[in-house]
């Protein structure tokens, strides 16, 4: 598939089939993400991918809202980053974020951001502790996102050609 047919395949899928997902494509997929441009060439970010059920289940309750589906995916992959150590980790991270999006489309799986830097449940509870302390992760390192991965249980359609903000786009001035 040609690029430019991937970025408007490309939507978020948030229901998935019990189906496993072939450990070549979950390679390859990271490799998607280990292989993104990154400030200064740190490549500083660190991901954990985590395929047990109860460990997915718990990550789905980590936020209030807008995080329960992870726990019907195949794999989640969460993205890691360290503030004191990189300027530029949120966006280092989005990009390797994206990259796996748009392989795991390429490999005909789905996927969705789940946003977890500045998240957290009602209580008080930030999402970083939650997931921390699930995953055994670092305090100096903080999630991003984590992305929800599967085989698709749904159908949606392409981006809308029509539909495209080509009013945001300015040429030469504002
Ligand atoms: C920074 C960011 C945060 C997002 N957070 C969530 C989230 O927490 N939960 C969710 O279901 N979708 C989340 N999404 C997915 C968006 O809702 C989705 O990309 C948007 O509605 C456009 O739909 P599409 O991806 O199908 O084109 C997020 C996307 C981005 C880029």
């Amino acid at each position: 598939m040609e690029f430019k047919d991937l970025v408007q395949m490309r939507r978020s899928h948030r229901k998935f089939t019990e189906q496993e997902i072939d450990g070549d494509d979950v390679k390859t997929i990271l490799r998607a993400g280990l292989m993104s441009p990154t400030s200064k060439g740190q490549r500083s970010w660190q991901f954990v991918v985590v395929d047990d059920k109860t460990d997915l289940e718990k990550l789905s309750d980590a936020k209030d809202l807008g995080g329960q589906f992870l726990k019907g995916a195949a794999l989640a992959i969460v993205v890691l980053g360290d503030p004191l150590q990189n300027d530029c980790w949120v966006e280092d991270g989005s990009i390797a974020a994206i990259s796996m999006q748009y392989q795991a489309e390429a490999l005909g799986l789905g996927s969705c951001w789940v946003q977890m830097r500045g998240r957290g449940l009602s209580d008080g509870t930030s999402a970083d502790t939650v997931i921390q302390g699930v995953l055994d992760i670092p305090e100096n390192l903080h999630c991003l996102c984590i992305l929800a991965v599967g085989h698709k249980a749904d159908e949606r359609k392409p981006q809308n050609e029509d539909r495209l903000k080509w009013e945001n786009v300015h040429l030469n001035k504002f």
